[in-house]
């Protein structure tokens, strides 16, 4: 499998966007596991950036070292334009970090766990207040702020997990999983929070094993696997590098079928179904000449779908010790 590297520097208008984060041959070892085998990693400021992988890949590893937490074997790495080994205490003041696992103390409630943030990040008492008083309004957590973080739901404490990263109101945050184990209301939430994070211009690294939370949110994707990264791109880039897509014809008439599959050629047929699979980009052109084929046979198909490899598909392809071939989602018999 190629991997695709394709380097973006330029966003909307062509001006090239500063590099929040960057990595050259990153490099880490716990005793004789290789974890990270030098990778290469450019985030452009004011992006979000998935970091994907199966389990022990090898993400909160990454994750850790860039926030500062463990120290790389090696590699030239960049945080804020500060250089990690050089510079960690910069490095540390430009960024907030949401772990994997809850930084909330459950034994005092959502506002002392803020306030004990701001006292972290040397605000005055009454900036203190206020910081967390608008976090707890922006993050819903008003009603519960007086509450015991222990009595929170799982979407709450991260909820207050991340409003406690945001005090410091860090230009670049890394997430480790924000939403593993919420529910789908509470991680489409939490995908709001992020979103309006970006649209104010915040870097955001994240991790994830949810490839519908990559698509959803990243303007680039890398996937981790074995120590390297196996393919990096956009959503689409990556779909693309996977074959599978197909375009599907659905008749009620067998009639029209039987003449639609000798109309066009290649066609994978489903005789019980009454439906034809056609390999195909889904690009216009592709579809444009099995329409003309159709159309020039006097066919009209019942239904028409374009089925493009979605992220599952990029990711299985990818990742794992057993790499399972390319096969649509759907398959035709
Ligand atoms: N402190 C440590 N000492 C020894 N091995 C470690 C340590 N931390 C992580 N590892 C190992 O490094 C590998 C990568 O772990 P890491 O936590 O980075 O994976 P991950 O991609 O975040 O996994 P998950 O999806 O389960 O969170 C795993 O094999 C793990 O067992
Ligand atoms: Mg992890």
């Amino acid at each position: 499998m190629p991997s695709s590297v394709m380097p973006t520097s330029r966003h909307g208008g062509g001006h090239a966007s500063p590099t929040a984060i960057s990595a050259v041959g990153l490099r880490k070892s716990y005793g004789e596991k290789l974890v990270l085998d030098g990778i290469d990693l450019r985030i452009p400021a004011g992006s979000v950036f998935a970091l994907l992988g199966p389990n022990g890949a090898g993400k909160t590893t990454a994750v850790k070292i860039l926030s500062t937490l463990i120290t790389a074997d090696a590699g030239d790495l960049h945080v804020g334009g500060h250089n990690l080994g050089a510079d960690p205490q910069a490095v540390r003041a430009a960024i907030g970090v949401t772990g994997q696992f809850s930084a909330v103390d459950s034994l005092i409630t959502g506002e002392e766990n803020m306030l004990l943030m701001a006292d972290l990040h040397h605000l005055s008492k009454s900036e203190g207040r206020r910081t967390a008083a608008e976090l707890l309004e922006r993050f819903d957590l008003v009603e519960a702020a007086k509450k015991p973080a222990s009595t929170y739901s799982g979407g709450m404490k991260r909820r207050l997990d991340l409003a406690m990263t945001l005090v410091g109101s860090p230009r670049i945050i890394f997430l480790d999983e924000p939403t593993t184990g919420l529910d789908p209301r509470s991680r489409h939430n939490m995908w709001g929070i992020i979103r309006s994070l970006v649209s104010d211009g915040v870097t955001v690294f994240l991790t994830t094993q949810q490839l519908e939370e990559a698509d959803e949110l990243a303007d680039r994707i890398a996937v981790l696997n074995d120590g390297k990264i196996a393919a990096e791109g956009t959503a689409d880039e990556l779909k693309r590098l996977i074959p599978g897509g197909h375009v599907r014809l659905r008749f009620t008439d067998p009639v029209a079928y039987q003449s639609a599959a000798d109309a066009l050629r290649e066609v994978t047929r489903d005789d019980e179904a009454l439906s034809l699979s056609i390999p195909s980009d889904g690009s216009q052109r592709e579809l444009r000449s099995i329409l003309d084929r159709l159309d020039s046979a006097g066919i009209e198909a019942d239904e028409l779908t374009v089925h493009t490899p979605d992220l599952d598909d990029v990711f299985f392809a990818l990742t794992g010790p057993a790499r399972v071939t390319n096969q649509p989602k759907e398959t035709v018999r």
